[in-house]
């Protein structure tokens, strides 16, 4: 048995106490991952931001709003755990300055000065010990293999799924799982389950049975 973090969700990056910035994310490709894992008998830490879904009950759920809170929270549950999925599409952007009170309109354009948030997967791919494996998501418009492989390197990651603009807030979902040397291991169209269920099982064979003894 292996113990997983997984991220899912969108974050919130608010610019007052009422408006935030966030990403078109339901939660579905979190949630599904996380039942696949467990019906694998797997234990899973979910940390996800605010959606209307429901998550596995056997999935222990770590609540988050912001990218900053997301990065907290799986650095923390990271170490205990023998990989992670990332799931999420956080918040890229947050307000260089957060207003206290509620931005009145004035009749004018309101200009946002906006800095990158940390990234998560990113973040712990980097901190991973050799018994981790990180496998990250990656979702592009064009250019969607070689930009798959460039975030792989970049974040680290053990394995890459590469998905398309269509995967958000559907049901179903068509990805290519591709390994270090850039080539495609699977590729696959089908419901975020089903989808979920494969990449369960790669992610057994290619990480979990070779690190779990
Ligand atoms: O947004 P991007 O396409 O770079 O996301 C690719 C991967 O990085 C996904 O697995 C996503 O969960 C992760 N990510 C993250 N923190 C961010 C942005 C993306 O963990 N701030």
């Amino acid at each position: 048995m292996a113990k997983i973090l997984i991220t899912s969700g969108p974050t919130r990056q608010y610019l007052d106490p009422v408006r935030y910035l966030s990403n078109a994310s339901s939660g579905r490709m979190g949630a599904a991952l996380a039942q696949a894992a467990i019906d694998q008998g797997h234990q899973v830490i979910l940390v996800s931001g605010p959606v209307s879904i429901e998550y596995p009950s056997q999935a222990t759920v770590i609540p988050v709003v912001s990218t900053d809170d997301m990065l907290r929270e799986s650095s923390r549950w990271f170490p205990q755990c023998d990989g992670m999925i990332g799931a999420a599409a956080p918040c890229d952007y947050m307000p260089k300055f957060i207003e206290a009170e509620k931005i009145a309109k004035t009749g004018q354009p309101l200009q946002l000065q906006l800095i990158e948030t940390p990234d998560v997967v990113a973040t712990l791919g980097q901190a991973k010990q050799p018994h981790q494996w990180v496998v990250g998501f990656a979702l592009e418009s064009e250019d969607r293999h070689f930009r798959a492989i460039v975030k792989l390197e970049k974040k680290h990651c053990d394995l890459i799924v590469s998905n398309g603009p269509a995967a958000i807030d559907a049901e179903r979902n068509e990805v290519e799982l591709i390994d270090p040397s850039g080539a495609i291991v699977t590729k696959i169209t089908d419901t975020k389950e089903a989808v979920a269920q494969h990449l369960m099982a790669e992610i057994q064979r290619r990480l979990i049975d070779q690190t779990v003894p």
